[in-house]
């Protein structure tokens, strides 16, 4: 199997099931079951379902070796777990790339206070020179302060820069490492057009995206997948890790949103209780009444519309309670096309840069999942 298979088989698997994933269950229930039939009553077919997206999301066409080739150790115990193995792996990857020139100037865009920078600058050898982008002014400061003497801090927008914009005698190294939504789009259109540039890119926050920016490959507008907001959240929050402390507090909260969505069809089945944003954290620590009181405010409904009693029975009462699990099975059902919405979105973008470059231009996974699930890299 290869990438073109791959892709093949996620945008089908996403055609046959768009009605669940096209939407959240609150606009699928209690009416629009239907799609989520064969999930909900044939085991097996859920079980080969999912191991089926996972062999594609984890597919082995996308495992990378980053062992430590070196015998320097690089010093990040400043950092968050998470950032210390991010930059290990990348430069770990970094390092194993032996067709790199021997100086290369580091442009990392978006790059935040510059942690990344600055340890690949100092680590890695042939990163002669080193300039990170952010268009956030305190972030930018405090890495000068940090990292001044490894990095130049450039405060720009770089949704407005274009090649020119870079030195244009040098090698580069264009660097984005979780640009939010279009930022890692600009990246890789930046690294299509400055010729003798090296890039690695990895995506984040899809939901900023437009449609208008997913489907760029002619391999994607060929087998087209209709995204939306609702999918795009998805993509991005379908598989992130949780602690048990935070999957308690999901449920809680799905079990408030959902009775009173309940409470809502029976009693103001007109108001688009659906559309409610989430409210505060505290909030779900609270009794359910006071959430309840919370939202008819949001719905201009006066909070004293039912009783404590009435609502503290609604949302122990077992029928409500069976009818609310069940929602968040479906909710949890939808949650595993996650990892496919992202996977035809990296891999969308994998083709769009190599239809255009001809160059032998790689997808791998290069951080476990667990500690970073944004773990795709374009290089
Ligand atoms: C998710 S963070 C990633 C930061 C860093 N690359 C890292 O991995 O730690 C996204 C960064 O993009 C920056 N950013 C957002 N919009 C930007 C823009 N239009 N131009 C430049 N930087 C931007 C933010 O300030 C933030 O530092």
């Amino acid at each position: 199997m290869n990438k073109e298979d791959i892709f093949h088989q996620t945008t089908e698997l996403l055609a046959q099931h768009h009605a669940i994933w096209s939407k959240e269950i609150l606009f699928s229930y209690p009416n629009h079951l239907a799609s989520y039939e064969l999930l909900r009553q044939k085991r097996l077919y859920r079980r080969e379902l999912f191991e089926k997206i996972n062999s594609l999301f984890y597919h082995s066409l996308f495992n990378c070796s980053t062992s430590f080739l070196g015998s320097q150790r690089i010093d990040l115990r400043r950092l968050k777990e998470k950032k210390q193995h991010e930059i290990t792996r990348i430069a770990h990857l970094l390092q194993q790339q032996q067709h790199f020139p021997s100086s290369l100037h580091l442009i990392d865009l978006c790059g935040g206070m510059g942690h990344l920078a600055n340890h690949l600058k100092s680590h890695l050898p042939f990163f002669q020179q080193a300039t990170s982008f952010d268009n956030d002014e305190k972030l930018q400061q405090k890495g000068r302060e940090l990292y001044g003497h490894h990095v130049s801090f450039k405060s720009k927008d770089i949704s407005v820069l274009n090649a020119l914009d870079f030195p244009q005698r040098e090698p580069l190294f264009l660097c984005g490492l979780h640009s939010c939504g279009a930022l890692s789009l600009k990246q890789l259109q930046l690294s299509k057009e400055i010729p003798a540039s090296f890039f690695l890119n990895v995506g984040c926050c899809y939901h900023k995206l437009k449609e208008s920016e997913c489907n760029l490959s002619q391999m994607a507008k060929d087998n087209f997948t209709f995204h939306n907001n609702e999918s795009l959240t998805l993509a991005t929050r379908g598989h992130e890790k949780e602690s048990p402390q935070n999957r308690l507090h999901k449920i809680r909260v799905k079990r408030f949103r959902y009775t009173f969505y309940l409470l809502g069809l029976r009693y103001f089945p007109h108001l688009p209780i659906q559309q409610l944003r989430s409210s505060p954290a505290t909030l779900y620590k609270q009794s359910f009444t006071t959430y309840v009181q919370e939202q008819l405010k949001r719905l201009s409904l006066p909070p004293e519309e039912f009783s404590e009693t009435f609502l503290e029975h609604f949302f122990k009462e077992e029928k409500n309670k069976k009818e609310v699990k069940m929602m968040i099975h479906l909710g949890e059902y939808r949650k595993e096309f996650g990892k496919l919405l992202e996977l035809q979105i990296v891999l969308d973008r994998y083709f769009w840069v190599q239809e255009s470059t001809r160059q032998n231009i790689q997808l791998k996974r290069i951080f476990d999942p667990q500690i970073s699930p944004r773990s795709l890299a374009i290089f």
